[in-house]
């Protein structure tokens, strides 16, 4: 196992503790809380009961091979506690989410959820958030000229030229779970996060961004030798 994926498994052992029987759980997404429901999922095995909503098909899918119960988020909101993980948070816990293209799903699970741990290793943790590309979910359907308002609303807020790129995988557009496609916007640092989510939320065309703000109530941040747990002031 390398050094980053032990890492991974030290935080999300660490976010079981967080869960108790009879809990409405939101299931992340993403590498680090894949692993965090393999360890649940021995939990359950061992008698926890429990019932899940995933955040993604990728996560749906493996949540249902490993015989976790999953429900609709409409059928069972609000939801106890979601833990996920993040692309990047600062200590206020705002974070940027999206790098596996799931964060629509993964917001409005958050949402809906009392609290949100959020499970990540120490290269996430940074002063000020915006040297990972912000991810814009956008509907397809004019995606182009949204994309020429999101550009105009970031150079009002004084991001000026920034590389603003149409997500591809294989060589093809990338389309989230819900249809949209994903702009990633490099702002390399992000003065105010809620102030540049409140200026995404009011773009035409915008689906979601992936500014978390006010979301996250407790940050587990795996080092070698030990978890900073964060919580949210
Ligand atoms: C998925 O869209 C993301 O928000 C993930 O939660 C984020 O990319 C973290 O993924 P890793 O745990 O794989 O770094």
């Amino acid at each position: 196992m390398t050094d980053q994926n032990a890492l991974k498994k030290a935080v999300a052992a660490k976010a079981l503790e967080y869960v108790t029987d009879g809990m409405k759980l939101g299931l992340g997404s993403g590498s680090t809380a894949e692993i965090f429901v393999e360890l649940l999922a021995l939990k359950v095995r061992e008698g926890l009961k429990l019932t899940c909503v995933p955040t993604s098909e990728r996560t749906a899918a493996l949540a249902r091979k490993l015989g976790i119960t999953l429900t609709a988020l409409d059928d069972l909101a609000p939801l106890d506690l979601t833990v996920d993980g993040a692309d990047e948070s600062d200590r206020d816990l705002n974070l940027i989410k999206g790098g596996g293209g799931m964060l629509l799903r993964e917001k409005l699970v958050a949402a809906a959820s009392r609290r949100m741990v959020v499970i990540a290793d120490e290269s996430k943790l940074v002063a000020r958030l915006g040297k990972f590309a912000l991810p814009v979910e956008v509907v397809a359907f004019g995606h182009k000229s949204t994309v020429q308002r999101l550009a105009a609303t970031l150079d009002a807020l004084g991001y000026s030229r920034v590389a603003i790129t149409l997500r591809e995988r294989d060589g093809e557009t990338f389309r989230t779970d819900s249809g949209n496609v994903i702009y990633d916007c490099a702002l390399g640092s992000i003065a105010s996060a809620p102030k540049l989510a409140a200026a995404l939320d009011g773009v035409t065309g915008v689906v979601e961004h992936g500014l978390f703000v006010g979301l996250a109530t407790t940050l587990l941040i795996a080092g070698p030798g030990d978890i900073e747990v964060i919580d949210r002031a």
